[in-house]
């Protein structure tokens, strides 16, 4: 993929306090990418469930329009608290540490990067009336695909079917590298 090598000074400082845990659970810079060229496009209130150690939330951060928000919520303190540091003095930022369904009555988002297992599982029905028409949910670690239906360590993914076909969403899978690929759900 074509992309200039440096990363955003933000994105930066996310890998170092994710590197001083030990977690690697980070979404890769292809993601990221993607994710910042999308904030970039939204206004309002985005949103992010299960920020890590804040690599995630920082490329959203990157791409983010002035006058924008981000509300990200990780379960697990420790995690949380390392990335409320980095955005410690960014009034664009809002860290929780809290389950993700705090955020419920903090919606519609214009943006929901749906990235905690338990909310991805539940598929659309968790999801559908926490986006505002036209915004957008952005779910990664998918590996690329090319059959219907889509096929995973030998059996249908479910998950990925529901997203494809829910009829409130206009949906599309998305290579960002060869081995990796990402859904975009619209809200209609
Ligand atoms: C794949 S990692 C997130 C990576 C991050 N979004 C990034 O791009 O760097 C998933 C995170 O979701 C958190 N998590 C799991 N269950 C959760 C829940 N119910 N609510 C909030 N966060 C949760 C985990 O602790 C973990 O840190």
């Amino acid at each position: 993929m074509s992309a200039p090598p440096e990363l955003p000074d933000v994105v930066r400082r996310a890998f170092d306090g994710s590197r001083s845990k030990g977690f690697a659970a980070f979404c890769r810079n292809e993601t990221g990418r993607l994710l910042a060229a999308l904030a970039a496009s939204r206004t309002g209130t985005l949103a992010e469930f299960g920020t890590g150690c804040g690599v995630g939330t920082a490329w959203l951060r990157s791409g983010i329009r002035p006058g924008g928000r981000i509300l990200t919520a990780e379960l697990d303190p420790e995690l949380a608290g390392l990335a409320a540091e980095i955005f410690a003095d960014d009034d664009q930022v809002d860290v929780l540490a809290a389950d993700w369904s705090t955020l419920r009555d903090q919606g519609p988002f214009s943006l929901l990067f749906l990235d905690a297992r338990e909310p991805k599982d539940g598929g659309p029905d968790a999801i559908a009336d926490l986006v505002e028409p036209g915004g957008v949910v952005v779910l990664d670690d998918f590996t690329p695909c090319a059959s219907w239906p889509p096929v995973f360590e030998g059996r249908v993914d479910v998950l990925r079917e529901r997203w494809l076909t829910d009829e409130r969403f206009t949906t599309v899978e998305v290579m960002v590298a060869p081995d990796a690929s990402v859904l975009i759900a619209t809200r209609r």
